[in-house]
């Protein structure tokens, strides 16, 4: 069984100048496996993001279905998907969302915060230090995001999607902002740490190298997969 799958998913939204609907996603069919690495490409404004946030239930499609484990995603409300998404899905973006008040740790430890009780909690601060260790920010524990480099803060941003230990590690052009060199570290990181947890990685890039590490290649070209 397929980790995610989207059967026939089409998108459209609508031009805010003429009120027409503008189809993004025309019968998308793809299929994820648990622990695989994939990349999406496509030229700027083709529906990657789109098709991200689809799969990572913050968007639905109008028609077609999302599986998730097997189990479609279909009339699920808001909690059902919010606790999917926490609990199975990590996130990345191109820029890092990290809070500016609050340090390295704090930021990583955010999405564990629902855990009140003792033993859950300190294993979290456990594996927050793991991963920091693993990203080379151990000593970088109680900085603030802005006396950070570009590059260590999606490191950070890395750690924190990962603190859950999510099925599915989503990543929309994570390397966007970051030189050509930086960029590569961050890719590299991302496939050692999914090759190490096992989690899928589905990375959207415009950059053909950096897509080309990825064990599978999807080019999204009007609306379809190619
Ligand atoms: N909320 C929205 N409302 C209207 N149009 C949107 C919205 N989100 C995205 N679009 C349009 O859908 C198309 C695909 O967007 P997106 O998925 O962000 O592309 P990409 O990530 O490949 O650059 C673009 O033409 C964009 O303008
Ligand atoms: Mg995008």
């Amino acid at each position: 069984m397929p980790l995610i799958e989207l059967k026939n998913v089409s998108k459209s939204y609508t031009d805010p100048g003429s009120g027409s609907s503008v189809p993004v996603l025309r019968g998308i069919n793809l299929r994820i496996e648990a622990g695989e690495s994939v990349a999406i490409i496509g030229p700027s404004g083709c529906g990657k993001s789109t098709l991200l946030n689809i799969l990572g239930t913050l968007d639905e499609p109008d028609e077609g279905e999302v599986l998730f484990e097997g189990d479609t995603l279909r009339g699920s409300d808001g909690q059902r998907l919010s606790a999917l998404r926490s609990e199975k899905i990590g996130f990345i973006f191109q820029l890092h969302h990290l809070m500016p008040q609050c340090t390295v740790l704090e930021n990583v430890l955010l999405p564990t915060l629902a855990l009140r009780e003792k033993p859950e909690a300190i294993e979290a601060r456990n594996r927050a230090e793991e991963l920091l260790e693993a990203v080379g920010l151990k000593d970088r524990a109680s900085w603030k995001p802005a006396q950070l480099s570009g590059g260590e803060r999606q490191r950070v941003a890395v750690v924190r999607a990962l603190m859950n230990k999510p099925r599915l590690l989503l990543a929309d052009e994570p390397t966007g902002a970051l030189d050509e060199k930086n960029a590569d570290g961050l890719t590299l990181l991302l496939l050692d740490l999914q090759k190490k947890t096992g989690t899928s990685l589905v990375l959207v890039t415009h950059h053909p190298a950096q897509a080309a590490k990825m064990s599978r290649v999807l080019k999204i070209h009007e609306g379809q997969i190619e």
